[in-house]
């Protein structure tokens, strides 16, 4: 659907569920793509599913993000092997849904560090390599409903996400005029390994099918979809904006 070839993409968290399916639709499009999760062996094993690893257009490193040091090693990385980056895609995430009075400076700090100090140098870094090469590019934030939804015990997660939207914003302002887009896009309610718990209490998923306006839980591959279309020519007009894709759910929840 996109044609991606010969472009440099870098992906934060691409070890599993979403972040993976963004770096397996890129590959299938064409660009050379920089990969990080905190292990390397992890980002290595699942890729292995669609690519050979050993592909010169591939770069697998390990980077924690919560760590502002690795993410301009990861940054590093990518400009020295590729020489550049066209795109890049703040994916990495995490989250400790629990009831306030429990939360400890340990949870609260993993959860900020990485949804959103992790985010906002990763937007810093990506921009450095643009500005410097003055040929623009354009960012990917993957945000949540949870930007805009209340959802109890969920109060740092939402607030980092909260965040996420808003320094989409700020930053698209920042560096319209050169050319950088940046852009959010906010999943719903999608299976992978980030909620898989929740899940498992009975009752939960089709608490939760029931919610959706459109009765069911999306897929990464239609979030995936999206980050490849902000990332496109095709949203060349598009910045600042945050693109739910949700099954309708932030209706529901206003
Ligand atoms: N699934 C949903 O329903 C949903 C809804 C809204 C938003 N999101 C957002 O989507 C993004 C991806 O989540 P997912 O659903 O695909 O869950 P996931 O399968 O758990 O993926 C999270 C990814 O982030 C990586 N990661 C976590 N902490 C990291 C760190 N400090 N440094 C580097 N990588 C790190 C994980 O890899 P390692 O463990 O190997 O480090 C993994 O690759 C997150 O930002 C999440 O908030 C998901």
């Amino acid at each position: 659907m996109f044609d991606f070839t010969g472009q440099v993409i870098a992906i934060t968290g691409a070890s599993s569920g979403i972040g993976l399916e963004i770096a397996r639709k890129f590959y299938l499009a064409g660009a050379r793509l920089a990969l990080c999760s905190r292990s390397e062996e992890r980002v290595r094993s699942a890729v292995a599913d669609w690519a050979d690893t050993s592909d010169a257009r591939l770069l697998i490193i390990s980077a924690d993000t919560s760590i502002i040091k690795n993410i301009y090693r990861f940054r590093d990385a990518a400009v020295e092997r590729f020489g550049r980056i066209d795109v890049w895609v703040n994916n990495a995430g995490i989250e400790h849904p629990m009831p306030t009075v429990e939360m400890t400076q340990e949870i609260f700090d993993a959860v900020v560090n990485t949804n959103f100090r992790g985010y906002y140098f990763g937007c810093q870094s990506a921009a450095q390599d643009m500005l410097r090469r003055g040929e623009g590019g354009t960012i990917v934030n993957i945000g949540s409903v949870n930007a805009v939804t209340v959802v109890p015990g969920q109060a740092v997660y939402a607030a980092t996400k909260a965040a996420i939207s808003q320094m989409t914003k700020l930053f698209a302002r920042e560096w319209g005029r050169d050319g950088i887009r940046v852009n959010c896009v906010g999943p719903g309610s999608i299976p992978t390994r980030i909620n898989e718990e929740k899940y498992k209490v009975p009752g939960a998923e089709k608490a939760m099918r029931e919610k959706i306006p459109m009765g069911r839980r999306g897929d990464v591959s239609e979030v995936a979809d999206a980050v490849l279309y902000l990332a496109s020519g095709e949203a060349s007009y598009i910045t600042g904006q945050t693109l739910f894709v949700d099954g309708g759910l932030t209706l529901v929840h206003g």
